[in-house]
């Protein structure tokens, strides 16, 4: 059978066949972080690829070389996709690794290592209109009929990656033991250069403004999505189809209003309040 058609659980979590085995997901749960390794972990359509290409710019000085010619799931692979293994290199910088593996799967790895981990979160209502123009596009994740249908799945965290509120709330009550630098799609949308400056901050990376400017520049959504190393152009057509949905399709805040009918919202609302209320976090995005 084609490993697109297959699905891989664990932990009650359905993930994608044709990037995820038993193997992978065990070698991902097993594997030993050194110090020095940056750690990126967020829901899909969170801004994961953003922030790759932001630790790419910081760890590059600004210069554009290595964003503009390898593709990110080369310089900043995913733990648990099988080829993981074949494409995490020991460079000259930092080792940058992202996952969407929720925190009961992969905390205790990180606890008894010095990896400095970075949580990034999306409002849900945001992440579900960019998750489901994912599915339309990405071959190799379950087709849905409307966005509603989508939504309710979405809601029961019955999509692939499991429920969206879990994967927060359990990565946030990690916060302290993993010293995590957590922050928002929002944040970095509403200041972008006062959280890159936090961020470098927290990297112990200090930069000049030239630098910092020529990072803010190259990370604009513009640019971004006419960057084939990023925008998944180099993906074939039959896994990733284009035509469906870009990628980089919107890359704003609120595309949800355009989304969610009245009561849609007014449900999600209660859920939220039901499933988050006990966890803590401070949100800086508005539900409304
Ligand atoms: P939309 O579908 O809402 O446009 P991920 O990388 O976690 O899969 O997230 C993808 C989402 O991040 C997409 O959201 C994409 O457009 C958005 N994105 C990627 N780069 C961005 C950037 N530089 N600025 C704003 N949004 C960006």
């Amino acid at each position: 059978m084609d490993r697109m058609d297959v699905i891989e659980t664990i932990a009650g979590i359905q993930l994608p066949g044709h990037l995820h085995t038993a193997q992978s997901l065990q070698y991902a749960q097993e594997f030993q972080f050194q110090e020095g390794d940056i750690v990126i972990i967020s829901y899909p359509k969170s801004g994961t690829t953003w922030m790759q290409e932001i630790l790419t710019l910081i760890y590059s000085q600004g210069d554009t070389e290595v964003a503009t010619s390898v593709p990110n799931w080369e310089r900043a692979p995913w733990l648990e996709h099988t080829f993981f293994k074949d494409l995490l290199k020991e460079g000259e910088g930092p080792r940058i690794i992202t996952t969407h593996l929720p925190s009961e799967l992969l905390a205790p790895a990180l606890q008894n290592s010095k990896a400095k981990v970075i949580y990034v979160a999306r409002n849900p209502k945001d992440v579900a209109v960019s998750f489901y123009y994912f599915h339309k596009m990405a071959k190799f994740l379950p087709d849905f009929d409307s966005f509603t249908e989508f939504l309710q799945k979405f809601q029961d965290g019955q999509v692939h990656y499991g429920s969206w509120f879990q994967h927060v709330k359990g990565w946030y009550a990690q916060k302290t033991n993993l010293g995590l630098f957590y922050i928002t799609y929002e944040a970095l949308q509403k200041n972008f250069r006062h959280s890159l400056k936090k961020l470098c901050k927290f990297l112990g990376c200090p930069m000049y403004s030239r630098e910092l400017d020529q990072i803010q520049n190259h990370c604009k959504f513009p640019v971004m999505s006419q960057n084939v190393m990023v925008n998944y152009t180099l993906i074939p057509h039959k896994i990733m189809d284009h035509d469906q949905s870009k990628f980089m399709r919107k890359g704003i805040v609120g595309d949800w209003k355009e989304h969610f009918t009245d009561e849609q919202n007014v449900e999600f609302d209660k859920l939220f309040q039901e499933k988050m209320s006990d966890c803590g976090l401070q949100f800086v995005w508005s539900l409304d």
